[in-house]
């Protein structure tokens, strides 16, 4: 058995993830997740016929969303879940045999399996704090994604939103807590044009009650809910990138 302290940063967040999928928390997060991701599918004008990367798509519930709105089309729209974790992955398949032009894939984001200029857009719900490096991750978001492909990463766990850093320290793997301005300038230092910053307040109806551990009251997580979700978008530039593996002599 390895020292897990000796474990890659992808190895824990694989592991992690397979003890999520296995007590069926992929599934449940669809509850949790679901108002910011319409609000952001909205935004993304998703079309008939287009490419998308669903990365880090847990047990797969968004990626057959985002395949009905792109389902059909001269050239058939298709979406690729991505996720480290090899049993959130076997799961989605599993939820998905209706669903014929989504596909599963087991990789990181700081490796991501694919052709270079592919997606036209990418969708990451929930999943980018967990990146250990998330620049080599933003560099293979560039590489794969289509010539003025469109990028919306979503993420509830951010600086500016201090409820959300509670339970950072309770998370068994690392997360990032930057703020909305560093992200936008991480995306903008890795090549990445049109940048914004959207904030997303989930709209699902808060109890009356709150016996949860995270907040002190209802009025507290009516708070963090107002305050929202950090939805980041950019767009690659009208450039095609290099295949894998080209250098500069
Ligand atoms: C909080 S879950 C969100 C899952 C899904 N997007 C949802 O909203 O239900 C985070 C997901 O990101 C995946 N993930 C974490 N690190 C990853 C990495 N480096 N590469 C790909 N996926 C990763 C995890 O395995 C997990 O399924």
């Amino acid at each position: 058995m390895p020292d897990p302290k000796t474990l890659s940063a992808d190895e824990k967040l694989r592991r992690e993830f397979n003890e999520w999928a296995e007590q069926g928390r992929g599934e449940e997060m669809e509850n949790h997740h679901i108002s910011i991701t319409e609000q952001t599918l909205a935004m993304m004008d998703l079309k008939q016929g287009e490419r998308v990367l669903d990365l880090g798509c847990g047990a797969g519930w968004a990626t057959r969303l985002v395949a009905r709105m792109v389902a059909g089309g001269e050239r058939p729209g298709q979406v690729i879940g991505l996720d480290v974790a090899d049993e959130m992955v076997r799961r989605a398949r599993a939820n998905s045999k209706d669903c014929d032009n989504a596909l599963f894939v087991v990789g990181s984001a700081q490796q991501i399996p694919w052709d270079e200029n592919f997606f036209d857009k990418v969708l990451s719900v929930e999943s980018f704090y967990y990146y250990a490096d998330q620049e080599r991750a933003l560099a293979e978001l560039f590489r794969v994604m289509a010539p003025r492909g469109e990028l919306y990463i979503l993420i509830n766990l951010y600086r500016d939103n201090p409820y959300s850093l509670r339970w950072a320290s309770e998370l068994k793997v690392p997360v990032q807590a930057r703020s909305e301005q560093e992200y936008v300038d991480l995306l903008q230092a890795c090549a990445f044009e049109d940048v914004r910053a959207v904030r997303v307040p989930d709209l699902t109806p808060t109890p009356a009650e709150y016996s949860g551990k995270w907040f002190a009251n209802a009025d507290e997580l009516r708070d963090f809910k107002r305050i929202g979700a950090l939805l980041l978008i950019a767009r690659k530039p009208d450039v095609e990138s290099p295949p894998r593996g080209w250098e500069v002599e």
